[in-house]
C-alpha cells in the first residue's frame, strides 16, 4: 500500500504552496467527494469550502455529469476542431449561445481559463487590426486584477505577492484603480467614485485601447473585493462611446456564482467578448471558452484576399469529453433549477457575514450570491491569523483557503441548509476563536 503523503512530498509541486509549511502539515490526501464533501485516505470528511478552487459548483459526483462523461468516453475523445468540427462541441456552443448575454452569438474554445483569457485578448487586439485600426492595442485592467497565470494573462492582471519575481519578463498592461469596497473612504456614501479613475483613463486613451477587460462584480483573487454591479454598466456605457471592446472575465464569477448565470447578467451589460472557465464542465474537466458578437467573429473573415484568420488555438480546444462534461452541467442547470436553489446558501451566508462583520478584530465583511468574505484588521494579525482560521477550520472539517488577510466562503450552489449551516457554524467558531487568540 502506498504512503501517499511521503511519495506526495517526493514528487508533486503543488500550486499556490509555500514548500515548507505544507512539508510541516499533515495535509489531507483527497481519495474521494460526494456532493459537497470531501473524504481523505484517512476516512476523514472535509466541506468543501471553495468548491475545489471556484469550479465544483454543481457538487462532487453528479451523477448526470459523471454518466454523461463515462458515454462518451466510449463515443469519442477526443476530436480537432481546427478545419473540423464534432457533434458535442457544435451543441455545446449553441446552448452556451443561448444563455450568454444577448450577442455573445460565437464560441472559441480553450484549455483553462488563462488560456482563454490570452485569446480573448488576442481577439480584441487584431479586431481593430481586422479593421485597419493597429495602433488601437492597448489593454486595459484593474489594479488587483488576476486573469490567470500565463505570461499574457499576468500582464493583465499582477498581484506583487504572486508576479514580483517574474516582473521583468512581464508586459504589464495600463491598471484604472480598483473598485475596492473594503477600503473605499466612500463607502458609506457610494456613488461610485472610484469609477472616476477608469473613466479618466478611458478617455486619455480611446484612440490606442484596444479593450479593458474586468472581473464582473467581484475581483477574486485579490481578495474577493465584490463591487456595485453599476460599475460595470457604467463601463460598458463608457467603452460603447469611446470605441473600446468590453471583455468580461466570468470564469470566477460565470455560471450562478454571483447570483444570476453570468455577473454580466446582474448588471444587465453584453460584453464584447466573455471569457468563462472553471465550472463550464461542473469543474470536472478542463475546458474554457471565449464568447465573442458576431461583429467580432465576421472581422476575422477574409476581405478581399487581405488573411484575417485567427491563428491562435490549443490541442484540446473543444475536446469532446470536455463538451460532454459541460452539455451535462448546462442540462443540470436547467433540470435542477441551481439558481433557484443557490439562494439557500446565499441567504444563510449573507446573513451569518453580516453578523461575523461586527467581531471586533474584523475589518470588513461582503456577500454577493455564493460569495461571501471578510477582512481581518491589521491589529488583529491579518493574514496570520487569516491562516489560523483555516488551518483551525481543517482540523475541525472545513477547507477555506484565505487570500491574505482575507477569509471567505464560496461554496457549491447546491449547499443545503443543514450543510451550510455546519459549514457557517464551523466557519465562525474557528474565526471568533482565532481573532480572540491573536487580539489577547
Ligand atoms: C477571474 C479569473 N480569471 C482567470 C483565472 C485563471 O484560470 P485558470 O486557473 O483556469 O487558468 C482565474 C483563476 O482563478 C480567475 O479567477
Amino acid at each position: 500500500m502506498m504512503d501517499y503523503r511521503k511519495t506526495d512530498l517526493e514528487h508533486l509541486w503543488h500550486p499556490y504552496t509555500d514548500i515548507l509549511a505544507f512539508e510541516r502539515q499533515n495535509f489531507p490526501v483527497i481519495q474521494t467527494a460526494e456532493g459537497i464533501r470531501l473524504r481523505d485516505t484517512d476516512g476523514k470528511e472535509y466541506l468543501d469550502g471553495i468548491s475545489s478552487w471556484w469550479c465544483v459548483n454543481l457538487g462532487h459526483n453528479h451523477p448526470h455529469i459523471v454518466k454523461s462523461i463515462v458515454q462518451q468516453t466510449h463515443r469519442l475523445q477526443h476530436s480537432i476542431t481546427g478545419g473540423m468540427s464534432h457533434t458535442g462541441v457544435i451543441r455545446l456552443s449553441k446552448m452556451l449561445s443561448d444563455i450568454a448575454p444577448a450577442g455573445l452569438n460565437r464560441v472559441y474554445y480553450a484549455s483553462d481559463g488563462s488560456s482563454a483569457v490570452e485569446a480573448a485578448v488576442r481577439m480584441a487586439v487584431q479586431y481593430w487590426w481586422n479593421l485597419g485600426l493597429p495602433e488601437k492595442n492597448n489593454i486595459i485592467s484593474l489594479e488587483g486584477a488576476y486573469h490567470g497565470d500565463t505570461l499574457g494573462a499576468v500582464g493583465l492582471g499582477f498581484l506583487p505577492k504572486f508576479h514580483k519575481p517574474i516582473q521583468h519578463v512581464v508586459n504589464r498592461s495600463v491598471q484604472a484603480p480598483s473598485p475596492h469596497c473594503f477600503h473605499c473612504p466612500y463607502a458609506d456614501n457610494c456613488s461610485l467614485q472610484c469609477f472616476s479613475g477608469m473613466e479618466e483613463l478611458l478617455r486619455e486613451n480611446a484612440d490606442t485601447t484596444a479593450a479593458v477587460i474586468v472581473e464582473p462584480v467581484c475581483q477574486g483573487a485579490a481578495g474577493i473585493r465584490i463591487y456595485p454591479p453599476e460599475y460595470v454598466a457604467k463601463l460598458r456605457r463608457l467603452c460603447t462611446e469611446l470605441n473600446i471592446l468590453l471583455v468580461a472575465d466570468e470564469i470566477a464569477v460565470g455560471f450562478g456564482r454571483a447570483g444570476a448565470m453570468f455577473a454580466s447578467n446582474l448588471a444587465k451589460t453584453q460584453p464584447d467578448l466573455m471569457v468563462v472557465g472553471k465550472s463550464l464542465t461542473g469543474g470536472y474537466l478542463p475546458m474554457s471558452a471565449v464568447l465573442a458578437t458576431d461583429e467580432v467573429y465576421d472581422s476575422f473573415r477574409r476581405d478581399n484576399g487581405r488573411d484575417r484568420t485567427f491563428y491562435h488555438g490549443h490541442t484540446f480546444s473543444g475536446n469532446p469529453v470536455a463538451a460532454a462534461a459541460a452539455i451535462a452541467t448546462l442540462e443540470v442547470f436547467e433540470t435542477e433549477d441551481i439558481l433557484e436553489h443557490s439562494r439557500v446558501p446565499a441567504e444563510l451566508m449573507k446573513d451569518a457575514f453580516v453578523e461575523f462583520g461586527g467581531i471586533p478584530g474584523v475589518h470588513r465583511s461582503t456577500a454577493l450570491g455564493c460569495m461571501s468574505a471578510l477582512e481581518i484588521s491589521e491589529q488583529a494579525g491579518s493574514a496570520d491569523t487569516a491562516a489560523a482560521v483555516a488551518a483551525n477550520a481543517l482540523k475541525m472539517g472545513l477547507f477555506i483557503r484565505p487570500l491574505g488577510p482575507v477569509v471567505y466562503l464560496w461554496p457549491p450552489l447546491v449547499t443545503g441548509k443543514s450543510d451550510m449551516e455546519e459549514m457557517l457554524g464551523i466557519f465562525g467558531h474557528c474565526l471568533k476563536h482565532s481573532l480572540k487568540d491573536a487580539m489577547c
